[in-house]
């Protein structure tokens, strides 16, 4: 799928046929997400592929918005290590880029898995602190490791309707506001 096409057809997908996905196919998904840009290149990520019935049918127990993951062939939880990310943690400043970087990969990871005819949702865990917090106990995640995005996919069983116009000329503001 020519890269242009594949940003403007991907919609969120929320249903799924009964048909796994092949660890070779996600493992090329995941790599096409660990190259997306990260602040000073640091790569801070984990990707969590979860495929467990139970786990699946749980998650809208921790994060209200997921019934439909349970369906899903898998999840994959994408995870950003604040060990690793870059960051400030001084008295006078205190930043991360982990958030953005993780939320970077995902995009990737949806685009991917839909150049392979693959749906997924973005489903969002962090900053819910709740819903990170509950993921982390859950799935025993070393203090270092933080949930950021919770994304099912599988092969489609729907065909998300294309959205209306999205391009909006006058949110581009040309050389002053
Ligand atoms: C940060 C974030 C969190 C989201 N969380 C959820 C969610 O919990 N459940 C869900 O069904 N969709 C979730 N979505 C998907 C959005 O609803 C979807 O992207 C939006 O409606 C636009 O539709 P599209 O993805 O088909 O273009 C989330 C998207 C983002 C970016």
């Amino acid at each position: 799928m020519e890269l242009m096409e594949g940003l403007l057809t991907r919609r969120s997908v929320r249903k799924y046929q009964d048909k796994p996905i092949a660890r070779e196919t996600i493992e090329e998904i995941i790599r096409a997400a660990q190259f997306a840009p990260t602040a000073h290149n640091r790569q801070p990520w984990e990707f969590l592929v979860i495929d467990d019935r139970e786990f699946l049918a749980d998650l809208r127990h921790i994060q209200r918005w997921t019934s439909f993951a349970k369906d899903a062939a898998c999840v994959v939880i994408v995870c950003g290590d604040i060990e690793k990310s870059f960051n400030r943690n001084k008295e006078d400043e205190k930043w991360s880029f982990i958030d953005v970087d993780c939320a970077i990969a995902t995009e990737n990871l949806l685009l991917a898995a839909w150049a392979r005819g693959i749906g997924t949702c973005y489903c969002g865990a962090a900053p819910m602190q709740r819903v990170v917090d509950a993921l982390k106990e859950r799935l025993h995640l070393p203090d270092n490791i933080r949930p950021f995005a919770i994304v099912p996919m599988g092969y489609p069983a729907e065909t998300p309707k294309q959205p209306e116009e999205r391009y909006h000329p006058e949110k581009i503001h040309w050389g002053k506001w």
